[in-house]
């Protein structure tokens, strides 16, 4: 939070704020040590939000979920913002 302060901003404005950076961006220690070393590594895929989306009724109800074959068809990011998912 320290160095990237932006992105922490735009997240405690929205409903990923409880989420660590780690928990996207896998773990960051060797390069918070040294911020030459393992820049940070940006998740590509959809996959990495529907392990936490996708219908399942093994999640709580607070969690907002959805049913894939229903929802865009196109790419999550092509709508909905990393950092600031509402779309
Ligand atoms: C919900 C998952 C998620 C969380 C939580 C998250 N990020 Fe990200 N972050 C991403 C994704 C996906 C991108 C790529 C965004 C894009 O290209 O549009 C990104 C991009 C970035 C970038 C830009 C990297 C680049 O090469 O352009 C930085 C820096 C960053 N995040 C830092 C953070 C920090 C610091 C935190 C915690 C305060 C954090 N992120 C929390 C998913 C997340
Ligand atoms: C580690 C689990 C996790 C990951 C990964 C994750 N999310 Fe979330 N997301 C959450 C949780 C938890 C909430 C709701 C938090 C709350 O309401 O307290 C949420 C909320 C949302 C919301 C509702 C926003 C609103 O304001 O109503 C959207 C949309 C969303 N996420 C999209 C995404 C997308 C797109 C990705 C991938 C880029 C993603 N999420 C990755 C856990 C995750
Ligand atoms: C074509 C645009 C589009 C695409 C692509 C898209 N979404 Fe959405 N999504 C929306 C809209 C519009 C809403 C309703 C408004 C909102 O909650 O942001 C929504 C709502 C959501 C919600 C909240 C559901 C709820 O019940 O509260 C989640 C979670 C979500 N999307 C996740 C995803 C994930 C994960 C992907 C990729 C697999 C994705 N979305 C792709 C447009 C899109």
């Amino acid at each position: 939070m320290g160095c990237h302060s932006d992105m922490g901003g735009q997240l405690a404005k929205n409903r990923h704020q409880n989420l660590s950076c780690e928990v996207c961006h896998g773990p960051m220690a060797v390069h918070s040590g040294d911020p030459k070393k393992e820049n940070a590594s940006v998740p590509k895929d959809d996959l990495f939000c529907l392990h936490c989306h996708e219908k399942s009724a093994a999640r709580p109800a607070f969690m907002p979920q959805i049913v894939l074959a229903d929802h865009g068809g196109e790419k999550c990011r092509d709508c909905h913002a990393p950092h600031a998912p509402k779309s």
